[in-house]
């Protein structure tokens, strides 16, 4: 089958879904079909990204007031966009991004109850207005997800915030989706690992196959 080329897929979701593997997953498969593959993160995905995620994350920044966070947040994705997505969307890569804004209006927004108008000024700013053609939100009940990090040993500064928190954001996801269905599919993340791989492959195929 002949796929859309230059294609730009997000994947979001709560603590502990599994979205990374996921991510993994479907970069190798698509690879396996001989397409050029980016696989990224954010924060992150970049050197300056990376030491911006460092700051964000360490348990001990707990002074981190929210505004600094949500700058913090869209400084890297601005470099992020700019070095790295854009340049390989350009020569017709499908790219792969473990979260991008849609985290940032969940947890920033939703979640910490920072202004949407200001949150979406501030995304315009560091995106220029790029979205992703696909975005796969993985959902899975809050409390199972957090069980499930701890079961890596997985701990950063926004986990530790409490389960309230977390209901907060996935309620913000499914706002999100449910605003823009075309774009954001969901995928229950409470499936055996298998079945949600054969699902996104089953999304990412409709999607990519498209006129
Ligand atoms: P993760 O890469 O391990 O998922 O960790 C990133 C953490 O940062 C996670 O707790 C979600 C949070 N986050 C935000 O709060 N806003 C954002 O815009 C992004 C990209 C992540």
């Amino acid at each position: 089958m002949e796929l859309k080329k230059g294609i730009f897929i997000s994947f979001e979701g709560i603590e502990g879904t599994g979205k990374t593997t996921q991510a993994k997953l479907l970069s190798s498969r698509l690879a396996g079909e001989g397409h050029d593959t980016v696989l990224t993160h954010e924060p992150g995905g970049t050197v300056i990204g990376g030491r911006i995620r460092e700051i964000l994350l360490l348990p001990e920044h707990k002074e981190m007031s929210y505004v600094t966070e949500l700058l913090l947040y869209n400084a890297a994705r601005a470099q992020h966009l700019t070095e790295r997505i854009l340049p390989a969307i350009a020569e017709g890569k499908i790219v792969i991004t473990d979260r991008f804004t849609d985290s940032t209006l969940a947890y920033q927004g939703y979640a910490r109850g920072i202004d949407m108008a200001l949150i979406s000024s501030l995304d315009r700013m560091a995106t220029g207005g790029v979205r992703p053609g696909l975005t796969i939100l993985f959902d899975l009940d809050v409390e199972e997800g957090l069980k499930r990090n701890r079961g890596i040993n997985k701990v950063d500064r926004l986990e530790l915030e409490d389960v309230a928190f977390h209901k907060r954001v996935r309620a913000g996801y499914l706002k999100i989706a449910e605003g823009e269905p075309e774009r954001v599919k969901i995928v229950d993340a409470s499936l055996p690992p298998e079945e949600v791989g054969r699902r996104v492959w089953e999304i990412v195929k409709a999607v990519m196959s498209e006129e």
